[in-house]
């Protein structure tokens, strides 16, 4: 049997991959936003397991499968046997012989790996602790439509090393970017399974303005994500000073966006009237999101389509 295409780090995919994955993303946007109709998935279903909660994953994975023609169906952890500790390699099994593709938001990467591991169909990451390839994909389109080619540029990442930080880590050196990271001490971003990144792609700082200095991107994500809700008090007084405000984003160049995956907090990670103010990018990269993946659904189940 043909093995199945898997999205389940940023590394899964090659460059070129990427860049027919961006240009299909920009065409079919084009289409829905003009209301055209695009279905070449009548029929086909998607099943997305949530372990943990979600608005703008579920709504543009389902969302983006019925305007591709097909069905998208929710499975929580809690209300599923999954909860109940059937094994993810039976679950990838059976579910793999109903749906034509899978997506899984949950906690360890692990258990995404022997999902695909035991699954016919690709699966989709739709967050780990340890990754968020499908967001990252979404801001790169996000920085595509308004600046052109991420190649060449700086991207500055304030706060925590976290899944986030991760992805772009990845989609640096891939893309040929470069990350400039600041992180309070013991929240720095740690590096997985041997990956390896050199200066040209990775500078890791304590200090945010070294970080954001000259940046043509500044981005941040919420101090405690899921899963770490028991640490939400230490990380407060940890991350004090670590907030993207607009006086840190001054030291960025004069053109740099702001992004953030969202949800987010106005006052702890990011100052309101950045986020709110006009190099905030914050609404295309959310609604990216659905034309990002509708790219990577078709690209994964039909290959590349050109029409
Ligand atoms: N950014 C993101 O993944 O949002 P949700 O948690 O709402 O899916
Ligand atoms: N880092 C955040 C992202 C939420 C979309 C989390 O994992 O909770």
């Amino acid at each position: 049997m043909k093995q199945p295409k898997h999205f389940l780090q940023f590394t899964d995919l090659s460059a070129a991959e990427y860049q027919h994955i961006f240009e299909r993303a920009q065409v079919l946007k084009r289409r829905q936003v003009s209301g055209e109709l695009y279905r070449p998935l009548v029929g086909r279903v998607m099943t997305m397991i949530f372990e943990k909660n979600s608005t703008r994953t579920r709504v543009s994975f389902e969302a983006g499968m019925s305007q591709l023609g097909g069905h998208a169906m929710f499975l929580d952890g809690k209300s599923s046997q999954i909860g109940r500790g059937e094994p993810v390699e039976d679950t990838a099994r059976v579910l793999s012989r109903m749906a034509d593709i899978i997506m899984i938001r949950t906690f360890e990467q692990n258990m995404v790996e022997r999902l695909a591991a035991f699954s016919r169909v690709p699966v989709i990451n739709g967050l780990t602790n340890e990754y968020h390839p499908c967001q990252i994909l979404a801001d790169i389109l996000t920085y595509i439509e308004h600046r052109g080619s991420i190649a060449g540029k700086t991207v500055a990442w304030i706060g925590d090393g976290n899944n986030m930080a991760r992805t772009w880590l990845q989609a640096a050196k891939l893309l040929g970017f470069k990350l400039k990271v600041a992180t309070p001490v013991g929240y720095e971003l740690q590096v997985l399974d041997g990956q390896h990144y050199d200066s040209d792609c990775f500078e890791a700082f304590h200090n945010p303005a070294s970080a954001v200095a000259g940046a043509d991107l500044v981005t941040t994500d919420v101090f405690t994500s899921m899963g770490f809700e028991g640490e939400a008090e230490a990380r407060r007084d940890a991350f004090e000073g670590y907030m993207v405000s607009a006086d840190l984003m001054k030291l960025a160049k004069p053109d740099a966006l702001f992004m953030h995956c969202l949800p987010a907090h106005r006052g702890e990670e990011v100052a309101a009237e950045v986020i709110d103010g006009p190099q905030s990018v914050v609404w295309d990269e959310a609604e990216n999101r659905m034309h990002a993946q509708k790219a990577l659904i078709e690209y994964l189940m039909l290959g590349r389509v050109h029409d």
